[in-house]
């Protein structure tokens, strides 16, 4: 009886707890189900916005490339376009002059070719300056041959011939002979390896322009800017720099003869120039590379004669 009641009570205990578990099972069962159903649309959902973002992403870097792509093509473009206007710039130009060239009246052409001269250079690239440069050295009306009168000369007085540059070899020297080019702009400039001989560049403006390695002959740079120009291994000879701004200026290596240049009331301050270099040359009223005078001439002092350009720089000197 007892042991029946036992078992039978085992039996409920097993039948509850089997319950228990079909139960449970079917919760857990539930449960999945329910965590499942609930996990796809998740899944979906996570999965449509990271391709979303992917795509956006993209579709961005797309939109980048498309942008930088087209902004290259139109810089090209702009390049041709502006190349074309400058090479048409030029073209007209040498057109024009060659036809003033062959007037009559040579006074009332050169005041027409000056005009159409400066509008081109303001226009024009360096490399196109330089054919230009060349086309008027050509045409004879930057040449000045000795005794030729003034008048005949094309006046470049503030003409834009910044940049330009001339190179030859050791072998072949660049030979530029009787230029006159008073007052033009020829800041950042080269002549290397070139030779000049006779010519004039009185009252220019030749920042930072290079004479390197070249021949520089019986050349005027009266009342030249010529600050932070660089004269390396240049040869100077019969050459003046009187009244000319030489505001560090490098002379390394340049060679002239004794009292073969001068640098009379010139501004030689922070210049690098050596001892041997100053002792070789002419240096009545100048100021010296440390910011001292050098020997004090009163009947050296030299009044503007290229007084075409109002240079106030030699104001100065009448202190004396
Ligand atoms: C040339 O033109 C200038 C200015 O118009 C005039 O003064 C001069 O007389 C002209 N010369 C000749 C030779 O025609
Ligand atoms: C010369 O070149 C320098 C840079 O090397 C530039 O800053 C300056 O504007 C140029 N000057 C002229 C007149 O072209
Ligand atoms: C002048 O030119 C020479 C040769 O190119 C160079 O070595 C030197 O540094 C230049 N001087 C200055 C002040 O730039
Ligand atoms: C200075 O002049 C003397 C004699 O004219 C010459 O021998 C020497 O080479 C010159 N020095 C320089 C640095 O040019
Ligand atoms: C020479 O140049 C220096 C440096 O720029 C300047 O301070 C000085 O005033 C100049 N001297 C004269 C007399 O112009
Ligand atoms: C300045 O330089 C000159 C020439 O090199 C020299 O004779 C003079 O003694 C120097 N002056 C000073 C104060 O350094
Ligand atoms: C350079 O040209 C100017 C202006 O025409 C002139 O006054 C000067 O005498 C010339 N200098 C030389 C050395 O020929
Ligand atoms: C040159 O400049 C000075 C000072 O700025 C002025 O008094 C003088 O009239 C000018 N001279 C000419 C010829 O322009």
């Amino acid at each position: 009886m007892l042991r029946r009641r036992s078992i039978t009570i085992n039996r409920t205990i097993k039948q509850n707890y089997h319950n228990a578990k079909i139960k449970s099972e079917s919760n857990y069962h539930a449960w999945i189900k329910l965590t499942l159903s609930a996990l796809i649309p998740l899944m979906i959902a996570i999965f449509t916005i990271v391709t979303t973002i992917l795509q956006q992403k993209l579709s961005t870097q797309q939109r980048e490339q498309e942008k930088q792509d087209s902004l290259l093509l139109r810089q090209q473009t702009e390049r041709q376009e502006d190349n074309l206007q400058k090479e048409n710039i030029f073209a007209t130009y040498l057109d024009d002059v060659s036809k003033l060239l062959l007037l009559e009246n040579q006074t009332n052409s050169l005041i027409h070719i000056r005009m159409k001269t400066l509008s081109a250079l303001r226009q024009l690239d360096p490399t196109r300056r330089k054919y230009l440069f060349l086309f008027l050295y050509e045409s004879g009306l930057i040449y000045r041959y000795p005794e030729q009168p003034y008048v005949s000369l094309l006046k470049l007085i503030d003409a834009d011939f910044n940049g330009i540059y001339f190179e030859g070899t050791i072998e072949t020297k660049c030979s530029l002979i009787h230029l006159y080019l008073y007052g033009v702009y020829l800041s950042n400039s080269s002549f290397i390896h070139c030779y000049i001989d006779y010519s004039n560049f009185s009252s220019a403006t030749m920042y930072k322009t290079l004479f390197l390695n070249t021949l520089v002959m019986r050349t005027s740079f009266k009342f030249t800017f010529l600050d932070q120009a660089n004269f390396s291994n240049t040869k100077i000879s019969d050459t003046t720099f009187k009244g000319a701004s030489l505001i560090e200026c490098d002379f390394t290596g340049a060679r002239w003869k004794e009292n073969d240049v001068d640098f009379i009331n010139a501004n030689l301050s922070g210049a690098m120039i050596s001892d041997e270099q100053l002792r070789n040359s002419t240096l009545y009223n100048c100021i010296l590379p440390n910011g001292t005078w050098g020997p004090i001439r009163t009947n050296n002092l030299v009044v503007n004669g290229d007084a075409e350009k109002n240079v106030s720089f030699n104001l100065v000197f009448c202190i004396c």
